[in-house]
């Protein structure tokens, strides 16, 4: 009677064998936190669409951010939520800013907290498009000035990095000659070079305020149909400075993570998004699925297809699981 010689159960018969064998396993350096952040003092907004998250002030976000790095997470993504929109996002850019005013406070109470920060006009604006609009088009170079002065003004307030969000062509080189000519050489670029027009996004949207008054971001995010664009949008952001590129969002889209590994010799990131998250708590919720398994199923495979960094609502929860010694 045949057997098959090559056995495949045989490195799976036990937890032992297996952690031996195991290819890829996430860590607590591979996360990077979201945070939101509003005016006000001691608010703590609950956001319908995604369960665990909250807008915070900026008191209450600096304590957040304790709780973050005593988990274990060494970085933070930042979002701004101004007390007030304007029609051109200048608010983004102000000096004494939602943003501005958050870097400073956290780094003087948690220095060694990495905060990168998202730079970008929708959280700013009263029509929730991501740049500056003429006859009803996002102008994409009239926007790359704002882009510049919005990165400027994080850097000067003493962000890390920064990470521009809005899809422009050509803000990456923009925001880099911006940085450079102000003395911020040091401070990287994680770009959001490849990011689709989702619908993942929808509960961000609610978190940070920002639907689009009219139409849509389809005529500057990406068609999700395509991949080789993904390549040629990747490849300008480096060759304009990017130190870092984003796929976005992460689980539709690990082909496209794959592939920028394969293709570049960049660091990955990928922003496992809010729809992405809100879905495992809901069904969660439902009692339909064991939302912690699947939570890490997911991370594990954005690290698999080739993610270095993974930018997760889940990554404290993460973390905590694999501190009690997830696999
Ligand atoms: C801003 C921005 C968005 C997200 C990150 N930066 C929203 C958008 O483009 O509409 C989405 C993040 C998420 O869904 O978690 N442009």
């Amino acid at each position: 009677m045949f057997f098959p010689s090559v056995r495949m159960r045989r490195l799976r018969s036990c937890s032992a064998i297996r952690a031996l064998v195991r290819e890829t396993v996430l860590t607590p350096d591979d996360f990077v936190q979201p945070l939101f952040i509003c005016s006000g003092k001691n608010v703590k907004q609950q956001i319908e669409s995604m369960p665990a998250i909250f807008r915070l002030s900026i008191d209450l976000a600096v304590k957040e951010c304790l709780k973050i790095r005593n988990a274990g997470i060494k970085s933070i993504i930042l979002f701004g939520i101004p007390e007030k929109k304007d029609e051109t996002g200048e608010v983004g850019c102000r000096e004494d800013g939602i943003i501005q005013q958050a870097i400073r406070a956290i780094k003087k109470e948690i220095p060694d907290i990495y905060i990168i920060t998202d730079v970008c006009n929708c959280e700013y604006t009263t029509h929730g498009h991501c740049g500056l609009l003429v006859d009803g088009v996002v102008d994409n170079d009239k926007t790359l000035q704002l882009l510049g002065r919005q990165a400027l003004s994080h850097a000067m307030a003493g962000v890390d990095m920064v990470a521009p969000s809005d899809m422009m062509d050509g803000r990456v080189g923009y925001i880099r000659d911006t940085l450079d000519s102000n003395g911020y050489h040091d401070i990287p670029i994680m770009s959001y070079a490849v990011k689709y027009a989702s619908s993942f996004y929808g509960p961000f949207r609610e978190a940070a305020q920002s639907v689009p008054g009219f139409g849509d971001r389809k005529g500057y995010q990406m068609d999700y149909s395509n991949s080789r664009e993904g390549i040629r949008e990747a490849f300008l952001d480096i060759d304009e400075g990017a130190d870092i590129i984003m796929v976005k969002p992460a689980m539709s889209y690990l082909d496209i993570v794959l592939k920028i590994k394969e293709n570049s010799d960049v660091p990955v990131a990928a922003y496992n998004v809010s729809g992405e998250y809100s879905m495992v708590k809901a069904a969660n919720e439902k009692g339909w699925i064991d939302g912690q398994k699947v939570m890490m199923e997911i991370l594990t495979s954005i690290k698999r297809a080739g993610a270095d960094i993974i930018i997760s609502y889940h990554s404290v929860d993460a973390v905590s699981l694999l501190a009690k010694g997830w696999y």
